[in-house]
């Protein structure tokens, strides 16, 4: 099914949505096409990609978060720029996250601007970050300080690519879904509490449901001007542990780990701050602590704060928190005093694992 979003782009959804991106590749008449993927997506997405393209041009990155570098920027403009790429060139991003965030950076600066099309493989992807035009790279250890916005012309989303993903890869999927739920719509919170374990083959609604919730917010404000800011959820104080994580562990918590715990003190501070009430506190607590790793390490909470306070949302030095009325009613624009914050990171702390 095909879900026209915004005028500058569509969701395409469904199991004959590569047979779809074929179409749209010949209706508009690209001179060439490129196709961005990861050494993981070669292996297993593009087998299945790959019968519906006829003439194209593969580019094949490592995988993972530090590929998502100048370095590697470097290496796409170059192959695009070696191979004669015009502006009538597409690009194809076959990936999650990384790839599409970098991909689409590349095609949105090379030569003013190239087009290109998002087709996410990871769970994180398709619900997350294939939709919203925000594009980047890591700079200088600082996650996606240097990029742009700028939408693809379409995404396309075939939930089979799912199946060779790690539950671990899944569940870092779930907490965007969940938080998609927590801040727009309750029965989606609900159903994914219900199943009884991570099987995704069960939750397939539950994936264009968090599609939809994500593109209808970014619709309404595409440049992150206001009310997007609903979407930070977790992210606050979910970010600044993220960063710790980086900077601190061997092995560092996914984004979806740390975002688990940013909204379970975020929640607390929502029943501080805006009665959120206790059962729904107990309720998202749960929810999280029995998918999630609980996370033991001491992390230096003044160390927490700073990162808080640097990050790129927050104007005139206030940490700026998004929090939630109740299960499905967010509010933006919340700031909270350091004494909250820290309350809030002690209420984690003395959970029970
Ligand atoms: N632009 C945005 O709005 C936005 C939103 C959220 C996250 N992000 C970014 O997205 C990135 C995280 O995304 P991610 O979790 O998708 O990371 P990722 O792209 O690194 O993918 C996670 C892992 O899964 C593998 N993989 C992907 N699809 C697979 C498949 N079908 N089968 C087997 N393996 C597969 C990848 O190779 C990688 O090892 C971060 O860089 C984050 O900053 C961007
Ligand atoms: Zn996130």
């Amino acid at each position: 099914m095909k879900e026209i979003i915004h005028k500058d782009f569509e969701i395409f959804l469904g199991d004959d949505g590569l047979a779809h991106l074929a179409e749209i590749l010949i209706e508009e008449g690209y001179s060439k096409i490129f196709i961005l993927m990861d050494t993981n997506t070669k292996r297993h997405c593009w087998p299945i990609l790959s019968p519906y393209l006829v003439d194209f041009l593969p580019i094949v990155i490592p995988d993972g978060e530090s590929s998502k570098s100048l370095v590697q920027a470097e290496k796409i403009w170059e192959t695009l720029q070696k191979n004669f790429a015009d502006r009538r060139s597409v690009l194809l991003n076959l990936g999650g996250g990384v790839i599409s965030d970098l991909g689409g950076f590349c095609a949105a600066t090379y030569k003013r601007g190239i087009d290109f099309i998002n087709i996410p493989t990871s769970l994180l992807g398709m619900v997350d970050a294939a939709i919203g035009g925000k594009l980047g790279i890591d700079f200088l250890g600082y996650k996606n300080s240097i990029g742009l916005f700028k939408h693809p012309k379409q995404i396309i989303v075939y939930p089979n690519f799912i199946k060779t993903l790690s539950q671990e890869e899944i569940r870092n999927g779930l907490a965007e879904v969940a938080k998609h739920g927590l801040i727009d719509d309750k029965s989606l919170f609900e159903k994914l509490s219900n199943l009884d374990n991570q099987a995704l083959d069960k939750a397939g609604n539950l994936i264009f449901q968090s599609i939809k919730i994500k593109a209808q917010i970014v619709k309404k404000d595409p440049f992150e001007k206001d009310l997007r800011k609903v979407l930070n959820f977790g992210h606050t104080i979910g970010h600044a542990i993220e960063t710790w994580s980086l900077l601190n562990d061997t092995v560092p918590l996914k984004h979806g780990e740390a975002i688990a715990i940013g909204m379970i003190c975020e929640a607390y501070m929502s029943k501080e701050l805006l009665g959120l009430s206790n059962p729904e506190l107990a309720q998202i607590t749960q929810y999280f602590t029995k998918r999630y790793p609980f996370y033991n390490k001491t992390w230096d909470e003044i160390q927490l704060i700073e990162f808080m306070r640097n990050d790129k949302k927050n104007v005139d030095g206030l940490i700026n928190f998004t929090l939630l009325k109740r299960i499905g009613k967010a509010k933006i624009n919340m700031q909270c005093h350091e004494e909250l914050i820290l309350k809030a990171l002690s209420y984690y702390r003395q959970l029970k694992p």
